[in-house]
């Protein structure tokens, strides 16, 4: 069976290369890379898999690599993942995720294979949800509050429409938030940690900059995403559907940073920096999974203390 990652050398495409490398026998395995994308997150697995230069918003390198691969199943994590970023450049969020995600339904129509697609859709879609509305469900209405979330409705529901349309074996993973080693510096348990052992290793002053603390998220280990998103086209999920993948649990962001200081003997002051606080920012997002634990057997394995313990000593090994 052949098995393409469309974003391969990031935080969730590494992991999810990892997972398939050591659980899956049988699969050949193909990772899609831009020309200018960083690899160490992939520099202990790349020898263990094909990568393929393609920047999927092109549409003719997506169709020559599509036609060339003819993969049997997808996961397309491609995309421009930071919330903050898609105010800054609107237009560059839209086109990577719902352009890029257009050029790879496109090319496998028109290459004429039947693969199974996994499409990476965004708890954030939700945007503003009401204290009635908790748990989140899936039929729960979309109130998306950044171009980001605007940009991953669009991919939600081009996956629904293609499936509708013309068929294509289409299944809308709705991750909620979720973290590990290898996390991007600027996301938030990612972003305190580093600045942690940058303070335990004196390289900057004991003071932390956060922004909205008040914030509520609900966290998965990234090794549990990753393992959700292979049982997404292994199990019984249903084409044209979407499916809630989240813990179950929701942390205030200043309980996230609590922990994260309970895990140092450093002392430092939290300050918040104003550049860090969003034109909006989702209050609340905490899903019910129960759709998704009922088509595939899925249960979240790793607590959240030692996912955050777990990128404290990755960024303790990185940071000299
Ligand atoms: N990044 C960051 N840095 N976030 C902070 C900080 C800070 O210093 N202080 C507070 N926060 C708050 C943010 O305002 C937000 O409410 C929350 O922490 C989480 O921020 P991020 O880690 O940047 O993630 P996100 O929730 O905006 O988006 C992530 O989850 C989505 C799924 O819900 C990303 O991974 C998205 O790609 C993903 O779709």
């Amino acid at each position: 069976m052949k098995v393409l990652i469309t974003g391969v050398t990031g935080f969730v495409g590494s992991h999810l290369a990892d997972y398939v490398l050591e659980n899956c026998r049988g699969v050949e395995l193909f990772g899609l890379y831009r020309w200018r994308s960083r690899t160490e997150n992939i520099e202990h697995s790349r020898q263990f898999f094909e990568m393929i230069e393609c920047d999927l918003r092109d549409a003719s390198s997506v169709r020559k690599v599509i036609n060339k691969i003819r993969p049997d199943r997808i996961f397309h994590l491609a995309a421009q993942s930071f919330v903050p970023s898609s105010w800054n450049a609107p237009t560059e969020s839209v086109v990577i995720n719902v352009i890029g995600q257009i050029n790879i339904f496109e090319a496998i129509r028109e290459v004429g294979i039947d693969p199974w697609i996994q499409i990476a859709c965004s708890s954030e879609e939700y945007g503003m949800v009401y204290s009635g509305e908790i748990p989140i469900k899936e039929t729960n209405p979309l109130r998306p509050l950044s171009p980001y979330a605007v940009s991953k409705v669009g991919q939600d529901l081009l996956g629904y429409q293609y499936s509708m349309s013309y068929g294509l074996k289409v299944i809308r993973t709705r991750g909620f938030n979720h973290t590990g080693p290898r996390r991007g510096a600027v996301f938030v348990c990612s972003d305190f940690a580093r600045q942690i052992v940058e303070i335990e290793k004196g390289l900057r002053k004991p003071v932390i900059m956060v922004g909205n603390l008040e914030a509520k998220r609900d966290f998965t280990d990234v090794r549990d995403m990753v393992h959700a998103y292979w049982l997404a086209l292994e199990g019984n999920c249903v084409p044209g559907e979407v499916y809630n993948i989240s813990s179950g649990k929701c942390w205030e962001i200043r309980e996230v940073l609590e922990m994260l200081l309970e895990m140092t003997d450093a002392e430092i002051e939290i300050r918040q920096d104003k550049n860090r606080l969003r034109p909006s920012d989702v209050p609340i997002l905490l899903g019910d999974n129960f759709k998704f634990r009922q088509a595939t057997g899925w249960e979240p394995m790793i607590p959240f203390q030692k996912t955050l313990r777990d990128i404290l000593e990755y960024w303790r090994c990185r940071i000299n």
